[in-house]
């Protein structure tokens, strides 16, 4: 399905009925990283799958921030008739997007989980690494990122074709897409004060080998958001719903039966 947010085409799948799930990717992702959490949750939920501008079939913009993909995400739930609040499950980039959509869109969200994610902005070092990659795909498309992202993405061992298969996603991004969101992640706000404000539902899942955003940084949001869940799930690297698809569908059915039945 397609709605338009500020001029830019988004695409949007909405698969099931039931309590809605809205789910945000992360970088330099599509919502088919969701396809098959969401193969199961549909079964019970009703899933809205976007892809952020600049990702997937979703058009690319010059520049992007997180306050932008968050009123993006309203539009499409407007554009999918989605009255009632929704859980918001947020992977990495989509987890800082997630924070920004809270505080701006208070009223859409009934409950979050934040997957392999982080509150805290970038450091110095870490703003002028992002600069870098924006070089770098300015230069050589974005197989730049995808190549710098690859191995950080999945755990130790996992299978070759899921490898190849996202390598292959990554490296056919919009490289305008790809740098307005390497942008966007350098200028987000620190979202550490937000924790304390959560009041709704959340659960907080990690794969033990995340190398990107590591567990104990999960804890530190575990601690700060009042009655939170934490999950650490075995095995799995940065690229948790989709490395173990079927221990993360179970995990967030379970959370919202849990939070909103
Ligand atoms: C992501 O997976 O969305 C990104 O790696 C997050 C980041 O680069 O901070």
């Amino acid at each position: 399905m397609k709605t338009t947010s500020a001029g830019i085409e988004l695409h949007y799948d909405i698969l099931g009925s039931g309590p809605a799930v809205l789910f945000v990717h992360g970088f330099p992702l599509t919502g088919q990283m969701w396809q098959p959490s969401v193969a199961t949750l549909s079964k019970s939920y009703r899933c809205i799958v976007p892809d952020l501008r600049g990702f997937g079939r979703s058009q690319a913009s010059p520049t992007a921030s997180m306050r932008i993909y968050a009123d993006d995400l309203a539009t499409v739930l407007d554009a999918a008739a989605q009255r009632e609040p929704v859980v918001v499950v947020g992977l990495s980039m989509g987890g800082y997007v997630q924070f920004e959509f809270f505080r701006q869109h208070r009223s859409h969200v009934r409950a979050m989980v934040l997957a392999d994610t982080r509150a805290n902005e970038d450091n110095a070092e870490g703003r002028a690494k992002r600069q870098e990659m924006i070089a770098a795909v300015a230069k050589a498309g974005s197989k730049a990122a995808a190549d710098a992202m690859i191995d950080k993405l999945f755990a130790p061992g996992v299978d070759p074709t899921l490898r190849r298969e996202w390598l292959e996603i990554m490296s056919t991004a919009s490289p305008m897409g790809v740098m307005a969101a390497v942008q966007a992640m350098a200028d987000r706000p620190d979202s550490r004060p937000t924790l304390a404000t959560i009041d709704v539902p959340t659960l907080i899942a990690v794969g033990e080998h995340d190398a990107i955003t590591p567990p104990d940084v999960h804890r530190e949001m575990h601690q700060a958001i009042r009655g939170s869940q934490m999950e650490v799930v075995p095995g799995a690297g940065h690229m948790l719903p989709v490395e173990k698809p079927a221990e993360f569908a179970t995990l967030v059915g379970g959370f919202i039966e849990r939070a909103v039945r």
